[in-house]
């Protein structure tokens, strides 16, 4: 199959891409390498596809040129490319959210809605929930967004729900839960925390850590998405998460019995709109795709830790 991946040299789209590419697809990837985080390691993620025969990259913004060729060309699309960073979307940055995350998404919907045969899947987030009154999170919660990120992201479903029912665009919308694992993004927690035990550094916990997430690793989601893409059911959203939680505390014990290293920890202020746990509720997922995720996280860090050392080598 024909797979268009945008925001392809980030951290979930270059394993993707990689994930396809060894399983006989092609893949068109588009990155416009915002400068959210550094260049260097988006190319980095992408010098292990771009080599491949099968893979054609296109450097450009989704709003330019570029874009309607490349959905020509395709068979599906995953629409990863994002302004990510929940605790980053407050502020005057709320601009780059609302241009990156609802305009840009709209304008791919518009293109679409020519050709609605092509099935868009959709990187919604955890982050749409917020503190919610309700464990583990079920896609028929009241969502609450306490981020302006979170907000966007939920602005992003509702255009989804749109264009279904005005064009017929068939799409799957996907909240992933704190996804981690070789190549994360270097503002999440996992590689700060890594990165810190590697130089030796302090690490900072928000609040008193004790905020559980249900981080998800990345291989767990690459394989669900590769075995979606001949779905034939669309206008769902679904939970993508591991299906249990820890605490923040309990990810750093765990970085530093795999990294050696006692972590030097400061407390600091709980950081606005910053969720008090997550945890997915997977059973949509399990019932209608058969998701059972078994990843150990431990394994997890482990592999991101060895993916940490040589990034930084
Ligand atoms: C992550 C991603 O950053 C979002 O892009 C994504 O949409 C979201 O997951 C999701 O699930 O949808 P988050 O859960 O905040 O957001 O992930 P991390 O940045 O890895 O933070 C995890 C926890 O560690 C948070 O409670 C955060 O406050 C804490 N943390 C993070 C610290 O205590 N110190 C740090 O230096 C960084």
């Amino acid at each position: 199959m024909r797979v268009l991946i945008t925001g392809v040299a980030g951290f979930i789209g270059s394993n993707l891409a990689g994930k396809f590419l060894s399983n006989g697809h092609s893949v068109i990837g588009i990155d416009k390498f915002s400068d959210y985080y550094s260049r260097a390691q988006k190319e980095f993620n992408l010098s292990k596809l771009i080599s491949h025969r099968e893979f054609n990259f296109i450097e450009t913004d989704l709003m330019w040129a570029g874009l309607e060729e490349a959905l020509k060309n395709s068979d599906i699309i995953f629409h990863l490319a994002a302004q990510p960073g929940v605790l980053h979307s407050w502020g005057e940055n709320f601009n780059i959210y609302v241009r990156n995350n609802i305009l840009a998404t709209q304008y791919l919907l518009e293109i679409l809605k020519y050709h609605p045969e092509k099935p868009l899947i959709f990187a919604s987030s955890s982050s749409v929930y917020g503190n919610t009154y309700h464990i583990p999170m079920n896609e028929e919660n009241i969502l609450n967004p306490i981020s302006p990120y979170g907000l966007t992201k939920l602005t992003c479903e509702k255009l989804l729900e749109l264009y279904h029912g005005a064009w017929g665009i068939k799409y799957l919308c996907l909240r992933f839960f704190t996804v981690f694992g070789p190549g994360q993004r270097p503002d999440m927690a996992i590689h700060k925390f890594l990165k810190a035990a590697l130089h030796k550094e302090k690490i900072s916990i928000y609040g008193d850590g004790e905020q559980r997430r249900d981080f998800t690793y990345i291989e767990t989601l690459t394989d669900f998405l590769l075995g979606i893409i001949d779905n034939k059911k669309w206008g769902i959203t679904l939970n993508v998460g591991g299906g249990k939680y820890i605490t923040v505390n309990e990810a750093v014990s765990m970085i530093s019995s795999i990294a050696g290293k006692k972590m030097d920890v400061q407390y600091i202020e709980k950081q606005k709109g910053d969720m008090n746990e997550t945890l997915a509720d997977i059973d949509r997922a399990a019932e209608l795709f058969d998701y059972a995720p078994s990843f150990n996280i431990e394994d997890g860090i482990a592999s991101q830790w060895e993916w940490i050392k040589n990034f930084y080598a």
